[in-house]
This record gives structure tokens, C-alpha cells and sequence, in this order.
């Protein structure tokens, strides 16, 4: 199927019904998938500052469940995507985790980042090649969205370069994240990290992505 406009939410629910079937792991997500658990295990699962998760566009749950594999002290998970195709795989793909856990903390919901409702804060907000797929009209909103969201961390993973190549897909986006979480009077840091391993020229991997990390002041 053929887009000339970008239509985030048409896209993604046509997209939505093979995503899982075309994905392929490779040298970048292995990549992306161990500095991420790293960074997390890192800077804040030693502040016990992180058992409840809300997932933004979780896909078919390829971070959901790596996330609850290893952070065991997650108590409550609340995964959303606006794909109903997508929450259908990640139920799939995550019940073996989940029946192995004395208490499920896992729900999931077909829901728009822009339209979900929530009355509680999460101590971590996450969301995994998400925000790049976000109409530069609508990111900074969304991403206030977020951080209001959150009590403590939020972090998303995206394609992130200096120099915007000259041609680009017209779902992808780069936005200029730092900045924008800079911008938003209740996050006190921000950090910045690429996802690269600079090893051997054999052995080197650019995922051409960082991991953006913001502290906010929220609590409730
Ligand atoms: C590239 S996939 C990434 C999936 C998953 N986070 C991962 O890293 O494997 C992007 C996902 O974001 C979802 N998505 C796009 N825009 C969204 C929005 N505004 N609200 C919620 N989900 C969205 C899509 O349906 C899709 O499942």
C-alpha cells in the first residue's frame, strides 16, 4: 500500500497488520536493545525510583517484554499503541513472561498517545522509535504530554542526527528532542546518549539513534 501523505494514524494501522511479520532483529537492535537495559539499570533502577511503566507505541511488545525480563520490581505496566493489530502481538508476544509472574502487571490498551487518559503519573515513560514517527506539528505537544505523564523519568529512543540527510521517508522525522525537553518548566535535566559501539571498523555499530533521558519535578 502506497502513501504520498503522511497520515500518522492511517499509516500505522495499515502498518500495524504486518509490522511483526517484517521485523527483523539485526546488529541495531541488539545493539539499541543491551545499551538500553544497561542505561536503565544504570541510572535508574539503583534509585528504586522505577516500578510503574507506561509504554508509548509499544508495538508488538519487543521492549515491553524486554523490559519486564529484566526489571522484576515493575509492579504496573500500561502499554499503549494505536495499532489494535500491534496490541494483539504484544499480548501474544508477552504472555509467556507474564504467566511465569506470581502477579500480572501488565495491561495494555489501543490508544493514541495524543487521546490516552490517565489520572495517575508513572515513574517511567517510555517510547521506543515512536516520537520520530510524530508530525512536527504535534511533537512538542506530545511530548509534554509525556513528561506530564511521568513522575520522575522519561525516555525516549530515536533516530537522531546533526545533519538531517537530504532525503528522508515521509514518516520519519528527526526532532530536536533535547531541546524540547529543555523547553518544558518541569524537567530539571536532560541527557543525551548515542547508541554506537565503537569497536573494531569490523565490529562497529552506528545505530545513527540515541537514548534522550529527561528528569522531571512532577510527583503524584
Ligand atoms: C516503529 S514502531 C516501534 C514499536 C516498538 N516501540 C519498538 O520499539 O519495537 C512505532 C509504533 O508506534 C505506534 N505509534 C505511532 N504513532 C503513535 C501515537 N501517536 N500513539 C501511539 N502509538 C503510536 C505505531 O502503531 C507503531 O506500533
Amino acid at each position: 500500500m502506497g502513501f504520498d501523505v503522511y497520515n500518522p494514524h492511517e499509516y500505522w494501522y495499515e502498518h500495524g497488520k504486518s509490522y511483526k511479520e517484517q521485523f527483523r532483529y539485526n546488529k541495531n537492535f541488539e545493539l539499541q536493545e543491551s545499551l538500553v537495559i544497561d542505561y536503565l539499570r544504570r541510572n535508574l533502577a539503583s534509585s528504586s525510583s522505577f516500578s510503574t511503566v507506561l509504554e508509548a507505541g509499544c508495538g508488538f511488545g519487543r521492549i515491553t517484554r524486554l523490559l519486564l525480563t529484566n526489571f522484576p520490581n515493575i509492579r504496573e505496566y500500561q502499554a499503549i499503541d494505536l495499532s489494535p493489530d500491534q496490541i494483539k502481538n504484544a499480548k501474544e508476544f508477552t504472555r509467556s513472561v507474564v504467566e511465569a509472574m506470581s502477579d500480572n502487571p501488565l495491561n495494555f490498551a489501543v490508544s493514541d498517545i495524543q487521546s490516552f487518559q490517565s489520572e495517575r503519573k508513572y515513574d517511567l515513560v517510555i517510547a521506543s522509535e515512536v516520537l520520530m514517527h510524530i508530525l512536527p506539528s504535534e511533537i512538542e505537544k506530545v511530548m509534554i504530554k509525556l513528561v506530564n505523564m511521568s513522575n520522575h523519568h522519561v525516555v525516549n529512543i530515536d533516530w537522531y542526527e546533526r545533519e538531517k540527510p537530504r532525503k528522508m521517508a515521509p514518516h520519519n522525522f528527526i526532532h530536536e528532542y533535547e531541546k524540547i525537553y529543555r523547553n518544558i518548566p518541569s524537567v530539571t535535566e536532560v541527557y543525551q546518549i548515542p547508541i554506537a559501539n565503537k569497536g573494531s571498523w569490523l565490529r562497529s555499530v552506528n545505530t545513527k539513534q540515541c537514548i534522550f533521558h529527561a528528569l522531571t519535578k512532577n510527583s503524584g
